[in-house]
Parts: structure tokens; C-alpha cells; sequence
């Protein structure tokens, strides 16, 4: 009933920190071949040897058309298109009064960065195949501190996007996973310890699942959207419940 992944080929758009391994690996222990992503070949070198050596990997900038056009030109037919590039770490923040237009658009760059791979994915994707891209709790969570305005404008309109697409592109399964807290992600490397345990103590204290997000968990949540063949049109929060709060 459940698709099988098992030597399907799966190919994963932006890959070298905690979420985006945690996918390839789950990957690649159901049985997928799977191809990494990143616009750093040292980057992808780094993830083949954290993940697997029979990995195919190739270098894409996604804010860049071309290089996204040139990177599913390379890599012929495929079952299934994760895009996980460009977080949140990498969009700048700003309260409203003081946000530039620069800052503004560069925001957005999220959003064209799935633009571009979707489309270009196209041409290549199998009829019975999914693509699940990725968004975040800010597009149903503010924040009290601000600044995010941008960031969750980006999100929102890859949800969106999504969820329109689950229609047009039918039978091509569309969905949109929309993560929390997730712990070990490039994100929390640029926090202090201090912070992270107070962050951790926050989790344990507010949120109805008492931890926060493990990269696996978000992986398993990944899996169940590509496979289960019910699934279309689903933005799926996967945030131990801080949206309740
Ligand atoms: N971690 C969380 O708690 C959390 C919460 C909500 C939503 N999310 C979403 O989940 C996704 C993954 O999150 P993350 O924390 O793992 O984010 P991330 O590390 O900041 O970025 C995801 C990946 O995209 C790559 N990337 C960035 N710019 C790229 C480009 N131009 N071309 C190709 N690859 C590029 C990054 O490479 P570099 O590392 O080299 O920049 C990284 O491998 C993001 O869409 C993020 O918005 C995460």
C-alpha cells in the first residue's frame, strides 16, 4: 500500500547540515538512491562520508537559475525531489521600521530557490513521484521579538506554492513540511551554550512534547509524506506543538 523507496531515486536539494543529512540518511536506509546537493563540493564531500560512499552528489547553487537548470540536466529521471535549501539562518532579519528593500528580497530568495528547482525538476520527475519542500512553523507562529516578517513571508509563499501545486502537477504527489525547533541544524551554531540550554530547558518546561525537534523526527515526517500515497496538498507542521501554545 505504502510506496517503496527501496531503489527509487530521490534527490535532495540543499545538503550539508543536521536536517538535510537526517533526510539523505533516512534515505538511504530505506533502500533509495539517493543524490546530495550543494554548493560547496567540499560540503558534499564531507556529507558523503558522514552518509554513504555510493552517494551520487552534485554541486547546485539554487539562487541560481542556470546552475539549478544545469543541475536536473545532469541528473536524468527521478521518483522524488526533497528541496530543503536556503533556512532560515541564511535570510536576514529586520524589524519592518528599519527593513530595507534589500533585506526584504533577499528574504524572498527561499522562495525563488524552490521556484527554480520545482520547475526545473520538471522535465525529469516520474508521474508517480512527490515533491515535499520545506517551510517552517513562523507560518503559523510569530514571533514576540519580531523580525521575522520577511522570513515568514518567504515560508508562506512556499506553502503556498505547494499546496497550489498539488493540483497542477497531479498525479505528482506535492506536499510542504513545516518544521519547528529542530535540534543539531546549522542553526544552532550560532548559538552559545548558554543559549541552547536555556532553550532546551524552555522546550522541556513549554512545549506538550517536552523536547525539542530532532532531525530524525523531521526525517520520519519526510518519509511519511513521500510515501504514503494518500498524501498530497498536506503542509504538515512537525513542531512538538508549539503552535498549540
Ligand atoms: N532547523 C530548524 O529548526 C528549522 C526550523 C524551521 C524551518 N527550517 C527549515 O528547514 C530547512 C533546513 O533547515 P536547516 O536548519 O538545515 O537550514 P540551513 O542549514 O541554513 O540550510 C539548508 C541547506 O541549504 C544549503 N544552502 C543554502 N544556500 C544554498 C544555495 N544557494 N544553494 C544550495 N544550497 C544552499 C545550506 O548550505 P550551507 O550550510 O552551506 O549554508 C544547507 O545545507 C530550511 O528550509 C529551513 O528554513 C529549519
Amino acid at each position: 500500500m505504502f510506496q517503496s523507496l527501496s531503489g527509487k531515486k530521490v534527490v535532495i536539494i540543499g545538503t550539508s547540515s543536521g536536517l538535510d543529512l537526517a533526510i539523505a540518511k533516512k534515505m538511504v536506509e530505506v533502500g533509495a538512491k539517493v543524490v546530495l546537493s550543494h554548493s560547496s563540493q567540499e560540503k558534499l564531500n564531507q556529507a558523503i562520508e558522514l552518509i554513504s560512499l555510493e552517494i551520487e552528489a552534485k554541486t547546485v547553487d539554487v539562487s541560481k537559475e542556470d546552475s539549478v537548470n544545469a543541475f536536473f540536466e545532469q541528473i536524468g529521471n527521478f521518483d522524488h525531489l526533497v528541496v530543503t535549501a536556503m533556512g532560515d539562518r541564511n535570510m536576514p532579519r529586520s524589524l519592518l521600521a528599519e527593513m530595507t528593500t534589500e533585506t526584504a528580497q533577499a528574504g524572498m530568495e527561499k522562495f525563488w530557490g524552490t521556484f527554480f528547482a520545482v520547475r526545473a525538476s520538471l522535465k525529469n520527475i516520474a508521474t508517480d513521484g512527490s515533491i515535499t519542500l520545506t517551510s517552517s512553523v513562523t507560518i503559523f507562529k510569530s514571533s514576540k521579538m519580531g523580525g521575522i516578517s520577511a522570513i515568514a513571508a518567504a515560508n508562506g509563499a512556499v506553502a503556498v506554492f505547494g499546496r497550489s501545486l498539488a493540483l497542477e502537477l497531479a498525479p505528482i504527489r506535492v506536499n510542504v513540511i513545516a518544521p519547528g525547533l529542530i535540534e543539531d541544524t546549522s542553526i544552532w551554531s550560532h548559538q552559545s551554550e548558554s543559549e541552547r540550554s536555556d532553550l532546551t530547558k524552555w522546550a522541556m518546561a513549554a512545549l506538550p512534547v517536552e523536547h525539542l525537534g530532532q532531525p530524525e523526527e523531521l526525517a520520519q515526517a519526510v518519509l511519511s509524506l513521500i510515501t504514503n500515497p494518500y498524501l498530497t496538498g498536506v503542509i504538515l507542521p512537525v513542531d512538538g506543538g508549539v503552535t498549540l501554545l
